[in-house]
């Protein structure tokens, strides 16, 4: 039996990740195409974003590793074979990335060294109040894997840090966003988080407060994140991810002078440290030892 590495690419990343899974896992015969492959003698698959579809048709299927860390488009393929298990790529480089990224974004947001940067495009001197970072409460939306190393991180660099999960109820939603000056969501994209951050929401935070969208594009409401920004409700947005991706030429986004495009780069996975994530479960699956980060498919992460 094989291993099916399958993904949608960058130049030079489906050879990259090949060499580092067969480095880690040596045992296996791995292939990152199905051209001269029996289907029926693969029974894993590793994938990356893996093009709608591309995983029927292999009947000896046992496991979907993934080696994204959301599986919401993985999940959303309705040719997605039912019974087998799916795991998601959970690794504590990726979490501390993702840390530095919101890290980066709330420290920005609160010493206004965006605000900064856009009176430098205008030849603006003017030194806006300092705050300590005590004072800036923050709002971390999602405290799983990425959420808990983001709160901890913020927390540990004196931010008053409040989390909030979906278990949490929608009703302690409001007075939460009422009271943090940044929000960041990192929370799993699933039928209830969708469409979440809409004119609501926004109406919901403080006047002049900011939002992080390190999560999922489809998070946001765009049109209704752009009138809270230009009503002035919002001060600032940095957005990881997008609707479309890559984030369309001419997107209002691109050029708001209150808006930071990141492109969806906040926490990409590191196959140094992955390929040994997915070695394990793949030796697991092997062993009939219980799989780690198994995706519950009907909740949806
Ligand atoms: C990136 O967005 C991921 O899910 O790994």
């Amino acid at each position: 039996m094989s291993v099916f590495l399958c993904g949608q690419w960058g130049p030079d990343e489906a050879g990259d990740w090949l060499s580092h899974l067969r480095r880690a896992l040596p045992e296996e015969t791995i292939a990152d195409s199905l051209a001269g492959v029996d289907p029926a003698g693969i029974d894993i698959a590793v994938v990356a974003n893996p093009p709608l579809g591309s995983l029927a048709g292999l009947p000896g299927l046992r496991l979907i590793q993934s080696l994204w860390a959301g599986v919401d488009r993985l999940l959303a393929d309705r040719s997605l074979p039912p019974q087998v298990p799916v795991a998601r790529m959970v690794d504590p480089a990726m979490n501390a990335a993702m840390a530095e990224t919101a890290l980066w974004a709330v420290l920005a947001l609160h010493r206004g060294f965006f605000a900064y940067a856009h009176q430098q495009r205008q030849g603006l001197w003017r030194p806006l109040p300092q705050r300590r970072a005590g004072e800036w409460r923050v709002a971390v939306l999602g405290l799983g894997q990425m959420g808990g190393a983001v709160a901890a991180r913020l927390q540990a660099q004196g931010y008053a840090v409040q989390g909030w999960r979906s278990a949490d109820g929608p009703a302690a939603l409001p007075p939460l966003l009422a009271a943090s000056h940044t929000v960041v969501n990192l929370l799993p994209l699933t039928p209830t988080t969708r469409g979440l951050l809409d004119a609501r929401f926004f109406a919901a935070m403080a006047p002049g407060a900011s939002l992080v969208n390190l999560a999922r594009g489809a998070h946001l409401v765009e049109a209704d994140l752009l009138a809270a920004l230009d009503a002035g409700h919002l001060s600032h947005a940095v957005l990881d991810v997008f609707q479309a991706e890559p984030l369309p030429i001419g997107h209002a986004f691109w050029s708001h002078p209150r808006v930071t495009v990141l492109p969806h780069a906040a926490a990409q996975t590191d196959p140094r440290s992955a390929a040994a994530v997915v070695a394990a479960n793949v030796r697991a699956l092997r062993a009939g030892r219980p799989l780690a980060h198994q995706v519950d498919r009907g909740r949806g992460y």
